[in-house]
C-alpha cells in the first residue's frame, strides 16, 4: 500500500487521470470512503482522462452507468446494496467482460462478490477541509505488475505512510 494526499478536488481529479493512463481492459477499481470523501469526483477526473465526453454523474439511484471512452467506463455505486444477493442484479460478470474498466463506489461492501484482482482507492479526510488522504492498495496479480509504475506516476502526491 502507498499513501497520497490531495489538497483540493482538482488534485484528486489529476491523480485519477494519472491512474486512468495506466488502466487496461477488465481492470476494477474499488472506491472506498465516507460520503463526500471524493469518490465521484475521482471518477469524473478518471473518465475525462479516459476520453469520456459526457458529464459523469453519481449513479446512486441507478447503481450502474456505462460511458464510452478509450475503454468503456462502468461506474457503479453500491451504497444502497444491503444484501450480497442484490449484487446479482448488477450482472457484474457481463460488466467486467470485454473492453471495459469498472469503478465501484463503496466497493468494499461487495468484495466477496468480485474477482480478487483489483485496485482499492481509499479516501480519508485530512487536516484541512479540502485535504484528502488517498490510500492505494492492490489485490491480485494484475496490479502487482504495474504497482511500481503506478507509484511513480503518483509520486507528486505521495506522502509517508
Ligand atoms: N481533495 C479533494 N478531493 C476530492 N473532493 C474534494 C476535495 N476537497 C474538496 N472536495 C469536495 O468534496 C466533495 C466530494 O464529493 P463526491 O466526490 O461526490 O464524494 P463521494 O462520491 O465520495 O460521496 C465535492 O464537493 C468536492 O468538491
Ligand atoms: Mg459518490
Amino acid at each position: 500500500m502507498f499513501n497520497t494526499k490531495t489538497k483540493n478536488v482538482e488534485e484528486t481529479q489529476a491523480l485519477a487521470a494519472s491512474i486512468a493512463e495506466l488502466v487496461i481492459a477488465k481492470d476494477v477499481l474499488l472506491l472506498v470512503g465516507d460520503l463526500g470523501a471524493g469518490k465521484t469526483a475521482f471518477t469524473q477526473g478518471f473518465g475525462k482522462a479516459l476520453g469520456v465526453g459526457e458529464p459523469i454523474t453519481s449513479p446512486t439511484f441507478t447503481l450502474a452507468k456505462s460511458y464510452s471512452g478509450r475503454l468503456t467506463l462502468n461506474h457503479l455505486d453500491v451504497y444502497r446494496i444491503e444484501d450480497l444477493e442484490e449484487v446479482r442484479d448488477l450482472a457484474l460478470p457481463e460488466l467486467l467482460e470485454g473492453e471495459a474498466v469498472t469503478l465501484i463506489e463503496w466497493g468494499d461492501q461487495i468484495v466477496p462478490s468480485i474477482p480478487q484482482n483489483y485496485l482499492e482507492i481509499r479516501f480519508e479526510y485530512g487536516q484541512e477541509d479540502d485535504d484528502r488522504i488517498v490510500k492505494i492498495s492492490h489485490i491480485g496479480s494484475s496490479w502487482h505488475k504495474r504497482i511500481e509504475q503506478l507509484q511513480g506516476a503518483l509520486s507528486e502526491w505521495s506522502i509517508k505512510q
